[in-house]
Order: C-alpha cells, then sequence, then structure tokens
C-alpha cells in the first residue's frame, strides 16, 4: 500500500463549530489543516482571512496550510504568517510575480507553496521548483468543495512528478479537489505526496470513518 498524507479543507465543515471539527479532525488522525482562503476576484466564492486563521491556530497543533486563491496574494503574507500560518501556497495565475510572492513566504519563515489550475501548462512550476516546499496541482478548478476530479489532472501528476524528482526531490507533490474513494489511488499513484480533501471527510458521516474508508481505497 502506498501511504499518503491527508490535509483536511475544513470548506465543507461546520462553520458554526469550527473549533469541534477540527480538533474531530486532528484526533481522527489527519496530516495537516487544508484552509482555503477565497476572495471573490479570483475565484466566484469568498471565505475567510487571517482572523479565521488565527482563531484556528488556537484550536489545533497541526500544520496550517493555506492556500490563497485571491488576487495579488503579497499583500497579505505577512497577515497569514503573523495569524499562525506553517505553509502559505499562492497561485501562479493570480499574481504577476510568482518568484517574488514565493521568496516573501520563504523570507517569513513559511513553507513556500506554488498552485496551478487545470487549464494551466505545467511548465508554470519549472522555474520555481527549486525553490518550493510544496507544488499543488488543482484537480478542479478552485471555488468550491464537493466538485469532481478532472480525469486530466492524472496525468499531469505523473509528468509533475517527473519534473519535481528532477528539481527538487524534496519538494512535496499535493493534490487539491475532487478527492475521495474513487479518486485517492489514483493520484496517489501518479505522484501525489499529500491529499486535500474537504467534502470526503467532512459530510453526514463520522471524519473518522471516512478517513479510514479513503485509507483503505489506497491499501487496495
Ligand atoms: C477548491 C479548494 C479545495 C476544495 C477541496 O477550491 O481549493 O481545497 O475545497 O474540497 P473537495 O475535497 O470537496 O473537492
Ligand atoms: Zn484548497
Amino acid at each position: 500500500s502506498l501511504p499518503v498524507r491527508f490535509a483536511v479543507s475544513i470548506l465543507t465543515a461546520d462553520f458554526g463549530r469550527l473549533r469541534e471539527a477540527i480538533q474531530e479532525a486532528e484526533a481522527a488522525g489527519v496530516d495537516w489543516i487544508h484552509l482555503d482562503v477565497m476572495d471573490g476576484v479570483f475565484v466566484p466564492n469568498l471565505t475567510f482571512g487571517p482572523l479565521v486563521v488565527e482563531a484556528i491556530r488556537h484550536a489545533t497543533s497541526l500544520p496550517l496550510d493555506v492556500h490563497l486563491m485571491m488576487v495579488e496574494p503579497e499583500r497579505y503574507l505577512e497577515d497569514f504568517a503573523r495569524a499562525g500560518a506553517d505553509h502559505i501556497t499562492v497561485h501562479f495565475e493570480a499574481t504577476y510575480h510568482p518568484h517574488r510572492a514565493v521568496q516573501k513566504v520563504k523570507e517569513l519563515g513559511k513553507k513556500a507553496g506554488l498552485a496551478v489550475n487545470p487549464g494551466t501548462p505545467l511548465e508554470a512550476f519549472e522555474p520555481l521548483l527549486p525553490e518550493l516546499d510544496l507544488a499543488l496541482l488543482m484537480s478542479v478548478n478552485p471555488g468550491f468543495g464537493g466538485q469532481r476530479y478532472i480525469s486530466t489532472a492524472t496525468e499531469r501528476l505523473r509528468r509533475l512528478k517527473a519534473l519535481r524528482d528532477r528539481l527538487n526531490p524534496t519538494c512535496l507533490i499535493v493534490v487539491d479537489g475532487g478527492i475521495n474513494r474513487g479518486t485517492v489511488a489514483e493520484a496517489r499513484r501518479a505522484g501525489a505526496d499529500v491529499a486535500v480533501a474537504g467534502s470526503a471527510l467532512f459530510n453526514e458521516r463520522p471524519l473518522a470513518e471516512n478517513l479510514r474508508a479513503l485509507r483503505e481505497a489506497l491499501a487496495d
């Protein structure tokens, strides 16, 4: 079986009881808490900013993996760092200067990630890969939880893994969007080291049971 790290996205959790949701995830054994920040401009949805990240910081000791789906993320990197983010991932498409944004995250002492949308050529990763701690490949168009895995992501993960192995073996590949029992093994085999999962973990069933089901899907 191929182990994978799980980063739980809180997007489909009950925001009225976020602390309990996060503690449930921590108790179940997830590896990271994935926080989807959306600005209503880069993506057609709005979520939360540094204040909520800070509140979550007080609810868990797990790494906070902050995924910024916002234009000009460089304007807020300091705020997210101060709020307690451990990893900060910016989108290639959301800034004129992805390189500068990644450098800034590293200067702030945080792990730096670059994310690319399903329609962006993988070559976007190439110049920055030697600098990255995380390479996040979107397997849905960002904006909403509960979307369907775009099947071309699998081949892109394979190509990204080859790029990563050549340019920066310590960089982790993160797959984000539509990960569930039916897709997690395929994404893992193709090269994902970390799987973000939202609706497959936060739904009507207990999170621990859902996490077990994902791990079982990897064992087959
Ligand atoms: C999509 C977000 C994802 C998403 C994952 O814009 O970046 O993190 O919420 O949710 P699921 O697992 O439901 O696709
Ligand atoms: Zn995300």
